[in-house]
C-alpha cells in the first residue's frame, strides 16, 4: 500500500454504480548559470530521429488494481463516466476540500475583486491550502502560480482553455509571478505515435495559444520540457530519490508493461512546485509558496508531490481545482482533441463553431417544440446551456436563460444560437491576438529571464 501521507491516497477514483451527483455544474541550490547561458534557443535541438516507443500507450488501466464494472474513473489519462462526473465523491476520495461561500468572502475582502463566474458557478470547485495563499497576501507576502500543458495537439480547444483563462485572471488579481510547464517529454513517453521534435515543436505552437490568453510578459516564463530540465533536474532527482514505484504505481496505476519514463515522469510534474526550479525567473527566492491551478485529473501528481514536500524542508503547493468542460455529446468525461465533432476548437472558423453546435450539442429541450413550450428543458444535461456557464460572464443573463428554457418560453435552437454567438465572438478575438503573437514574442516568453514581481 503506498505510504502517502495525503488523505484518500489512491489516485484512480472509481465509482461503482451510483446515483449522479447533484453537482452541476529544497532543496539543493542550483547554480546559477552565466548570462551567456540564460537564453534557451527554440526549436534548434535535433529530435529528429528519436522514434516512439514500441509498446501499447496504457492509460495507466490495464493490469491496475481497478475492478471490472466501473462508471468513474478520474485520473491523469482517462477521464470516463456513464453518468455525470460525480465531483463530490471526487474530493472525498482525492481528500480535497470545496470551496466555500466564506472562503470566496474572504477572497473578495482581500483582493477588493469580485470573484471569478469560475467560482461562483463552481466550475473552479476544489482546492487545498487555499487559505494559506490567502494568508500570504493579506501579509503582503510572495508566491508564485504554476499551470502547465501537455503538447500533444496543434490546435487547442475550448477545454484547454479554462485553466489558463482562470490563471491569467489571478495573475491579474494578486499581481504575481507565474511559470508554465509544457510537458513536451510527458507527450512523447505517453502518446505512442509522437516523435520527440514533434513533441517540442508543438510546445512552441501551443505556446502561441497560451500567450494569447493575455499573459503579463514581464511576470510569466513559459517552459519546454526539453529546453529547460537541466535547472529542474536537481529537484526531480530529490524527488525521484523520495518516492518508490509501489507509490507511483499505485496512485498512476502503472503497469509492468508501462515503459519507465512513464514511472520516472511524475517527478518532472511535481519539480515546478518547488521555487529552487527557477533561480533565475524567481531571482534566486527561496522556497517560495506556489499556487496551481489546474483540472481535478491533475491532482494525482500534485498529491505525490505534497506527500514529498515536507521531507524535502520545502512548502506544499496549494492547489484550486476545475471540473472538466463538457463534450458537445454531453454525459461524463471530458472534451477530446481526438473526437473532432466533440470540441471546438480556438482555429476553428464561425461556420464550424455554428455546425458544431447545432449539430451535436446534446440538448436537454423536448423532442417536439410542443412539448418543449409545455414540460421545458432539463438544463443538467443540457450542454449548449452548461457551456454558456463557462462562457458567458452576465449572471442576469445567465439566470435568465435558465429560467426561460427550463420553464419551456426558450426553444433549443435559441439557446444554441446564443451559445454560438458568444462563441464566435470568443474565438475570433482570440485568432486576432494570436495571430500577432509572432515567433520572437514566443521566444521572449521562453527565454530564461528574472520575472519582475
Ligand atoms: N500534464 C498536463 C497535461 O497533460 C500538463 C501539466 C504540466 C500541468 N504541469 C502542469 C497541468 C501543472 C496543470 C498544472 O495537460
Amino acid at each position: 500500500m503506498s505510504s502517502f501521507g495525503e488523505k484518500g491516497a489512491p489516485g484512480r477514483s472509481v465509482t461503482p454504480p451510483a446515483t449522479p451527483s447533484a453537482s452541476t455544474p529544497a532543496s539543493r541550490p542550483v547554480k546559477t548559470p552565466s548570462t551567456e547561458d540564460r537564453n534557451v534557443e527554440p526549436v534548434k535541438l535535433d529530435y529528429a530521429g528519436v522514434e516512439g516507443g514500441t509498446e501499447k500507450v496504457s492509460a495507466g488501466g490495464e493490469g491496475s488494481p481497478v475492478p471490472e464494472k466501473k462508471t468513474q474513473t478520474v485520473d491523469p489519462w482517462s477521464v470516463e463516466s456513464d453518468a455525470a462526473i460525480d465531483y463530490d465523491k471526487l474530493i472525498k476520495d482525492f481528500g480535497t476540500t470545496r470551496i466555500s461561500k466564506e472562503l470566496l468572502n474572504r477572497f473578495e475582502e482581500l483582493t477588493g475583486t469580485k470573484p471569478h463566474h469560475f467560482l461562483t458557478r463552481e466550475i473552479f470547485f476544489s482546492h487545498r491550502d487555499l487559505s494559506a495563499i490567502l494568508d500570504l497576501y493579506e501579509k503582503g507576502q510572495k508566491f508564485y502560480l504554476y499551470t502547465g500543458r501537455g503538447p500533444s495537439s496543434e490546435a487547442l480547444h475550448l477545454g484547454h482553455c479554462i485553466p489558463f483563462f482562470f490563471t491569467k485572471w489571478l495573475q491579474d488579481v494578486f499581481n504575481c509571478p507565474l511559470v508554465i510547464q509544457l510537458t513536451d517529454d510527458e507527450k512523447f513517453l505517453f502518446k505512442q505515435d509522437l516523435k520527440l521534435d514533434e513533441c517540442h515543436r508543438l510546445a512552441y505552437e501551443n505556446a502561441k495559444d497560451i500567450i494569447a490568453v493575455g499573459f503579463d510578459m514581464s511576470k510569466t516564463f513559459i517552459f519546454s520540457d526539453l529546453d529547460y530540465i537541466q535547472y529542474m533536474y536537481p529537484t526531480i532527482l530529490q524527488i525521484q530519490k523520495m518516492t518508490t514505484y509501489n507509490q507511483v504505481r499505485s496512485i498512476f496505476g502503472f503497469t509492468m508493461s508501462d515503459n519507465i519514463g512513464k514511472s520516472a515522469f511524475p517527478a518532472v510534474q511535481a519539480a515546478p512546485s518547488f521555487s529552487a526550479c527557477f533561480p533565475i525567473p524567481l531571482n534566486g527566492a527561496k522556497n517560495m509558496p506556489c499556487l496551481i491551478p489546474c483540472a481535478i485529473d491533475q491532482d494525482a501528481y500534485f498529491r505525490m508531490t505534497r506527500d514529498v514536500a515536507p521531507r524535502m524542508k520545502c512548502n506544499k503547493p496549494s492547489l484550486i481545482h476545475s471540473k472538466f468542460f463538457p463534450p458537445l455529446q454531453g454525459r461524463g468525461g471530458k472534451m477530446s482533441g481526438s473526437v473532432g465533432n466533440s470540441a471546438v476548437f480556438l482555429t476553428d472558423t464561425p461556420k464550424q463553431i455554428k455546425d458544431k453546435i447545432n449539430k451535436h450539442a446534446f440538448s436537454g429541450g423536448q423532442d417536439t417544440m410542443e412539448k418543449q413550450r409545455e414540460l421545458g428543458a432539463n438544463l443538467d444535461v443540457d450542454v449548449a446551456y452548461e457551456w454558456l456557464t463557462f462562457f458567458c460572464d452576465d449572471d442576469a443573463r445567465i439566470a435568465q436563460i435558465g429560467d426561460d428554457y427550463s420553464t419551456g418560453k426558450m426553444l433549443t435552437g435559441e439557446v444554441k444560437k446564443e451559445l454560438i454567438g458568444v462563441l464566435q465572438k470568443m474565438v475570433g478575438e482570440h485568432q486576432e491576438r494570436r495571430a500577432a503573437v509572432t515567433d520572437d514574442i514566443v521566444k521572449q516568453f521562453m527565454t530564461v529571464r528574472s520575472l519582475e514581481f
